[in-house]
């Protein structure tokens, strides 16, 4: 993993820009895999910024959500559908057609997941695939305990999770649905390159666990110390946990900062 304990938010945001645009410039029809949450959406604007700028185009581009809420209002700004949209493919020149996320609202929920696996297949695989993280280590909705190996299937969210997310249904913990569909953690491995933002003191627990803990399902985010291009981009709150931060600066500043 190659690990940056940043200053700030905008400087997180322009260096998974960078990421970004660095495999956009390879491939233009590159294909995107897109996390919702907070930690992505200074990262969201950045990349609205460069394409006003005229520096990055999504035209060629097919887009993958990493997972949706099951039963949500069709409308609802947390559908993430909406709120990938909203926040993020709706502002550049994405062909709508080309953007894509599980329906969680399918009536054959099974059959939903095989076929989002087949799509993603389908279009090639995900080229770049952008990461937020759980409090409990999770990523995408992949809880602890989720395989290693797993595909895109009907998860159930742990509490914590469901707690963390009442913040975006006006803080009750009963409209926040109970469960999800989501991209497996095998699913998110084959992305050839992933690029996961952590911020904050929330976060640290998880965060530590994830670069220096040992690979387990009981966080499943640790299985990106087993991917080969894994960026982690992280603020000095949500690294305050780990025991070699001085040391992954060093190899920042003299690999990736010079
Ligand atoms: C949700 C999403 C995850 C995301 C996580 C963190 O549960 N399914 O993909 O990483 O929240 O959210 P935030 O970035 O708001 O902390």
């Amino acid at each position: 993993m190659k690990i940056a304990i940043l200053p700030d938010e905008t400087t997180i945001a322009a260096t998974a820009a960078d990421l970004v645009s660095e495999v956009f410039a390879a491939h233009p029809e590159a294909v995107f895999g897109l996390a919702t949450g907070s930690s992505p959406l200074a990262l969201y604007r950045e990349l609205i910024a460069r394409y006003q700028a005229g520096e990055i185009s999504f035209a060629q581009s097919t887009s993958f959500n990493l997972d949706e809420y099951v039963s949500i209002e069709a409308d609802h700004p947390q559908r993430y559908r909406n709120f990938i949209s909203d926040q993020f493919t709706s502002h550049v020149d994405f062909n709508p057609a080309a953007v894509h996320g599980p329906d969680g609202n399918a009536a054959d929920l099974e059959q939903e997941c095989a076929r989002y696996e087949a799509a993603i297949e389908r279009a090639g695989g995900i080229d770049v695939q952008i990461l937020g993280i759980g409090s409990d280590g999770h990523i995408a909705f992949n809880e602890p305990g989720e395989s290693f190996a797993s595909r895109t299937h009907v998860g159930v969210l742990t509490e914590q999770t469901r707690r963390d997310n009442a913040r975006f249904f006006d803080g009750q913990l009963d409209r926040v649905p109970t469960h999800c569909l989501t991209q497996g953690l095998g699913t998110i491995m084959e992305a050839r390159r992933i690029v996961l933002i952590a911020q904050g003191s929330g976060k640290a627990r998880a965060v530590k666990e994830l670069v220096e803990g040992a690979v387990s399902a009981k966080w499943p985010a640790t299985i990106l110390q087993m991917h080969p291009d894994a960026w982690i981009l992280i603020d000095e709150a949500a690294g305050a946990g780990l025991e070699l931060a001085d040391y992954y600066r060093e190899v920042w500043e003299k690999t990736h900062h010079a």
